[in-house]
C-alpha cells in the first residue's frame, strides 16, 4: 500500500521547514525509513507577503537543488504548497502555478482568525473555477467552524496530530468514514525524528482506516509530477 505524506515542509530554504539541504535529506530519509512512498512538498505561500511569480521563483530554485542531493530511497517527491486563504484570492494571478504539479490539487489553509462569509465564498469560487481544493489540517481548528467546510462537501486533509489525543480522534476517524477525508499528513518542519513519530503512530492507531484514505489520495494524485521525473532543465534550453 502506498503511504503518501501529503502535506511536509521539505524543500530546503523555501520556508522554516527546512534550512538546509542537509535538514531536507534527514527529513527524506525520516519518511523514507517509515515506509513512506510519496510526499508532497507544500512550502507556505502567504498571499499578503509575496507574489506568486516570486514564490515559485524561489520554489523552482529549491528543487533544483534537493534533486541533485536526494538520499537513497526517497520517497517520490510532488511539489505543490500550502496556500493561505484570503478573501478574493480566486482571482490571484499564478494560482493555477501552486496546485500539486500535474493536478487541479490546492493545498487551502484557512486562517486562524474568524472564517467570515468573503472567505467561505472565495474557496467556492476557487472551486468553480476548476480547482480541488484540499482543506489544510482541519484538525486544528474548532469543529463548529470545520462543519461549514464539511457543508460545502468540500474535501479536508488531517494532520497526523489529529490522532494523538486522549480519544484517539474518534471525531476524525468517523470523518474518514464519511469521505470527506482525502490526505493525511505530517507537517513536518525540521528533521528531528520525534516529529515524525505521530505520522507513525497514527498509521499504527489507523490501520485500514489509513490505507482508504491513501487509496483516495493516490486516486487524486494520478497524472501528479514527481520531482524525480521532471526532465533535467538542461533539456529544455
Ligand atoms: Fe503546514
Amino acid at each position: 500500500m502506498n503511504r503518501i505524506d501529503f502535506h511536509a515542509h521539505i524543500l530546503p530554504g523555501a520556508d522554516h521547514g527546512s534550512g538546509s539541504i542537509d535538514t531536507s535529506r534527514r527529513q527524506l530519509m525520516l519518511m523514507r525509513d517509515a515506509g513512506v512512498s510519496a510526499v508532497v512538498a507544500t512550502p507556505h505561500f502567504y498571499p499578503h507577503r509575496q507574489r506568486a511569480e516570486s514564490f515559485l521563483r524561489m520554489r523552482e530554485q529549491t528543487v533544483a537543488e534537493l534533486r541533485q542531493s536526494l538520499p537513497e530511497g526517497a520517497p517520490l517527491i510532488y511539489v505543490g504548497a500550502e496556500v493561505l486563504v484570503c478573501p478574493g484570492m480566486h482571482e490571484m494571478e499564478g494560482l493555477d502555478q501552486l496546485t500539486v504539479r500535474g493536478t487541479n490539487l490546492l493545498l487551502l489553509e484557512m486562517p486562524t482568525t474568524a472564517w467570515n462569509r468573503a472567505l467561505l465564498d472565495t474557496v467556492e469560487e476557487i472551486r468553480e473555477a476548476g480547482f480541488h481544493p484540499v482543506m489544510a489540517h482541519i484538525d486544528r481548528y474548532p469543529m463548529e467552524e470545520v462543519k461549514k467546510l464539511l457543508a460545502r462537501g468540500l474535501s479536508v486533509q488531517l494532520n497526523a496530530t489529529a490522532f494523538s489525543g486522549l480519544f484517539g480522534g474518534k471525531v476524525y476517524r468517523q470523518l474518514i468514514g464519511t469521505g470527506s477525508v482525502v490526505a493525511l499528513g505530517s507537517d513536518l518542519h525540521g528533521s528531528d525524528p520525534a516529529g515524525y513519530q505521530p505520522f507513525l503512530k497514527a498509521l499504527k492507531r489507523l490501520g485500514g482506516e489509513a490505507n482508504t484514505v491513501f487509496e483516495r489520495t493516490a486516486a487524486l494524485l494520478q497524472g501528479a509530477i514527481a520531482l524525480q521525473e521532471e526532465a533535467p532543465a538542461l533539456l529544455h534550453t
